[in-house]
């Protein structure tokens, strides 16, 4: 989560400011780190990347962002109200104590020892956040597109809370999240899209401004297992970073809402259904596609600068079928994220480079960077690969 270092005698003054805009983000609260003379406020995950002044004086830092004890205080009280104090204490840590939001939606992930609570979890979440309409519990990513079984548990139905027979008005899991100042059209429970990703995709701006600076012109970025686009919303925020693109998924809801998306950052016009991959304008290739078959167009070869390989769980399988979409003529990048046992992490690293071609001179090889466990063993983490041109 990005923070504004703020010096103490400001912080008031900001926060005020920031909460007249929206941008605080909520549920956060402002911490210090190895500085007594500065505190560090969560902004909103919708807020711009450039943040106007009087903003702007500040330095952003990009940390986990540090829960407020409050509401976390308030849903212990609330749950302990419902269901009484041995229970909460029988059942020790197992209790889900942490959340996404996504919008006005809430995702808990409910171990199944405790499901025959759900009720009374998503009733005390609900009085704890007054601001979330629907509660779902979190059974899990599934299959090849990635997609979470989301199991709704409890809604607020006109100010009332209702936990069973929850109708279908407020049902919907379609919603818009606000992300680096732009909308982003997302159904999490029929496209994968995780709201947790935002300080991945602010790497990804930076490198991607690093490359443009090398290449002296806009890039053009290939993101080829895209899902609603995220990666492309925080790139196409920036002026005169990106030119041409494509954005394509096997799934064709995500290209749907992907669709759906486009029309709004770009302000023209797209297909209203999830099409097959095409030439939608001079500088947008869009739709649905496996990207393992890209390379046989080509059309579609030789031709990127920034190739975002986001499919974790296959990434080090993969790449290889890749290489031939980037572009060998001028400096390229590949920025991938890989889930791999902790012990594998050098094998990992050196079929990375193995697959891809030459790093570019001064810059180092690729090096998986740990990001967060993925599970006891597993660890969820990225890489960036700056890749030489090809020597004639
Ligand atoms: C981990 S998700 C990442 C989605 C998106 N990049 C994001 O950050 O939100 C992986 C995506 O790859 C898509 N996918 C899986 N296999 C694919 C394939 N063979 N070709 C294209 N897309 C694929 C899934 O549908 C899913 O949307």
């Amino acid at each position: 989560m990005r923070h504004l270092r703020v010096p103490n005698r400001d912080v008031e003054s900001i926060l005020s400011l920031l909460r007249e805009r929206e941008w605080l983000a909520s549920g956060m609260r402002v911490f210090s780190q190895d500085d007594a003379e500065s505190r560090l406020v969560p902004i909103d995950p919708g807020s711009p990347i450039a943040l106007p002044a009087p903003f702007d004086k500040y330095e952003i830092e990009v940390h986990e962002g540090q829960p407020d004890n409050r509401i976390d205080s308030d849903w212990w009280n609330h749950l302990t109200n419902l269901l009484g104090p041995e229970v909460i204490a029988a059942h020790g840590e197992a209790w889900p104590s942490s959340h996404e939001f996504i919008s006005d939606m809430m995702i808990v992930r409910i171990e199944d020892t405790l499901e025959r609570f759900s009720a009374q979890i998503a009733e005390a979440k609900l009085l704890s956040h007054p601001h979330i309409r629907l509660v779902l519990n979190d059974e899990g990513v599934q299959g090849e597109l990635r997609i979470r079984k989301l199991t709704p548990i409890g809604a607020r139905v006109d100010g009332a809370i209702v936990t069973e027979a929850i109708p279908d008005s407020v049902m919907s899991t379609r919603v818009l999240v606000r992300e680096s100042g732009k909308s982003i059209a997302c159904d999490p429970s029929k496209a994968y899209f995780s709201t947790k990703l935002q300080s991945e995709r602010l790497e990804t701006l930076a490198l991607a401004r690093q490359l443009r600076e090398l290449l002296g012109r806009p890039l053009r970025v290939c993101d080829p297992f895209c899902g609603v686009g995220p990666s492309l919303a925080i790139l196409l925020s920036e002026p005169g970073l990106v030119g041409e693109v494509l954005a394509s998924d096997l799934n064709p809801h995500a290209v749907e809402l992907l669709m759906d998306n486009l029309r709004r950052w770009d302000g023209r016009g797209y297909p209203m259904g999830p099409a097959p991959i095409s030439r939608i304008y001079e500088d947008r290739i869009i739709g649905v596609a496996d990207a393992m078959k890209l390379q046989t167009n080509p059309e579609f070869i030789g031709r990127w600068d920034l190739l975002i390989v986001n499919l974790p769980h296959r990434t080090l399988d993969i790449l290889h079928s890749l290489v031939p979409l980037i572009d060998r003529e001028t400096p390229s990048m590949v920025r991938g994220r890989v889930i791999v046992p902790e012990n594998e992490i050098e094998h990992a690293n050196r079929s990375i480079s193995r697959d891809l071609p030459d790093s570019l001179a001064g810059f180092p090889a690729p090096n998986l960077r740990v990001k967060r466990d993925y599970s006891s063993k597993l660890r969820l983490c990225s890489f960036q690969a700056w890749i030489a041109p090809r020597e004639d």
